[in-house]
């Protein structure tokens, strides 16, 4: 046939999100019949295998959707056929030149496509980059490059990141990935704000009373210590998941669903924040801790990180917007490791009801009574709004019940994998998932003072146990602003 091809090259293919995330999205893709008919895919990196190797190494991670599992086994011996390695030095001409030979050799002369997925550290981005575009890029068709955080450290070092890869690309050429657009419930935010008449006209200062931001994980940095010291919790999650669901939240609503519409929203939230302060800012690290008869080691028992590390594992910012729609809000962000759950969710808590005829129902605390909306990005996907109901019966009692949307009561369909929507969109050409540069920029600009002056006045982090709910300073910043950490209430 005449459709293109497509070759895909993952570059840095022996690392973990290769083999755990990248090679088995890829397959899902294959399996949904979601890649063009003839198209390849080639493993870099510096170690030593055979195409064989690649493919054993491979092959356990690989999936079929439980729903379709009838020819899993031919479609997996289908999809490694198609699967091959080379490998070379980051930063050689020479090494990407034979893969540039090998592509050449498996496209069999059609019009290609190709897209090179960098699985690697930032300080080599921009020499992969050089040698890919200089001498693998498609002879025919156009040449794509995904990158994954961390983007630099700081405004500067991002600035020079995006400066140096522009040498060899375009911006369109670049798909800067944060993988948590491509969350199911996350890509739903605009659908649930913009499609129902029920919320958006709420969506505002007038009546939602704070907005949480709430992502924890049940395991610690364990072996990716080396990484994680020199980033830090404020990099690795608020500077991009959590922003980004914040931007999505709050924007203004887009022109249209065009990738550059929505980005020129996110923008312009990001730009109206207001500067983070110190003072609404509270850092933790987790410390060892035991129970049940098993050890929870500190963050700095990891031998790949120093005995005196100040990097935060936990951190707490109350953000606020300084327009119109949310003048006053806070907007309170939650992330941490070694937490007693792991969860990702948005949390809107509205205001009280004025002058409220039940409020003798609910004793003194009106905050029981407060409608809250959840959206649970994971696990358990969800979303669900807490109302006020009366108990059934001859006397006149309320409590707080769910209006709940269970996606695995409601969907039979497995949700894919975030990377799997990702890159089909990045074959597709569709953007709206991707980070533009001046949202990057944004994006730094509203953390950069704040990581700076932590590192300046060497802000020591409160200690937290492993497997505990975070610093009791997380509790004392929401307080100031009159709200409850609605994960931690009792009936969350
Ligand atoms: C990554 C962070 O971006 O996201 C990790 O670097 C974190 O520290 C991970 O564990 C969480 O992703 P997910 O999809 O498992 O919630």
């Amino acid at each position: 046939s005449d459709e293109p091809t497509i070759s895909i090259t993952i570059v840095g293919a022996s690392g973990d999100l290769a083999k755990k995330k990248i090679f088995p999205a890829l397959f899902a893709l294959f399996y949904e019949n979601c890649l063009p008919e003839h198209f390849t895919i080639f493993g870099y990196s510096r170690s030593k295998m055979t195409d064989e190797e690649l493919r054993n190494s491979i092959s356990g991670t690989l999936t079929c959707r439980v729903d379709s599992r009838d020819n899993c086994g031919d479609k997996m011996e289908e999809f490694l056929r198609r699967c091959f390695y080379h490998p070379g030095q980051y930063g050689s001409d020479e090494n990407f030149s034979e893969l540039d030979e090998k592509l050449r050799e498996k496209e069999g002369g059609r019009l290609s496509h190709r897209l090179f997925y960098l699985s690697i550290p930032p300080n080599i981005f921009v020499d992969v980059v050089r040698c890919a575009s200089l001498c693998a890029s498609s002879p025919t068709g156009w040449t794509r490059v995904i990158v994954e955080k961390p983007f630099g450290r700081d405004s500067k070092s991002s600035g020079e990141l995006t400066r140096s890869l522009k040498q060899y690309l375009s911006e369109d050429q670049i798909f800067r990935i944060d993988h948590y657009l491509g969350k199911e419930l996350v890509e739903n935010l605009s659908v649930l704000r913009f499609s129902n008449l029920v919320f958006e006209p709420l969506w505002s200062r007038q009546y939602i009373r704070n907005v949480q931001l709430i992502f924890s994980e049940d395991f610690g940095t364990e072996g990716r210590g080396g990484y994680f010291d020199s980033y830090g919790i404020i990099r690795d999650i608020m500077q991009n998941h959590l922003l980004q669901i914040l931007a999505l939240f709050a924007m203004e609503p887009p022109v249209s669903l065009d990738a550059e519409d929505i980005r020129n929203e996110k923008v312009k939230v990001l730009r109206s924040m207001k500067n983070l302060q110190l003072d609404d800012v509270v850092v933790g690290q987790y410390k060892g801790h035991s129970k049940g008869g098993r050890a929870y080691p500190a963050y700095i028992d990891d031998p790949t990180v120093p005995k005196n590390s100040l990097t935060p594992t936990f951190a707490a910012a109350a953000l606020f917007i300084d327009n119109a729609r949310w003048d006053g809000v806070p907007f309170l962000m939650k992330a941490g490791k070694a937490l007693h759950s792991r969860r990702a969710e948005i949390r809107v808590q509205f205001r009280h009801v004025p002058g409220n005829l039940y409020k003798r129902s609910f004793g003194t605390d009106l905050d029981k009574a407060t409608n809250e909306l959840v959206i649970r990005v994971q696990p358990d996907e969800a979303i669900y709004l807490k109302v006020n109901n009366k108990i059934p019966g001859l006397t006149m009692r309320l409590d707080s019940s769910r209006l709940n949307l269970l996606y695995s009561a409601k969907y039979t369909r497995e949700i894919p994998d975030a990377y799997e929507r990702l890159l089909l969109d990045a074959i597709e050409g569709e953007r709206r998932l991707f980070i533009r540069s001046d949202e990057l920029d944004a994006a730094w600009a509203l953390f950069t003072p704040l990581l700076k002056e932590l590192e300046e006045k060497k802000i020591a982090p409160e200690l937290y146990p492993y497997g505990s709910r975070g610093p009791v300073g997380a509790h004392y910043l929401a307080a100031k602003y009159g709200v409850r950490w609605g994960d931690i209430s009792s009936e969350n």
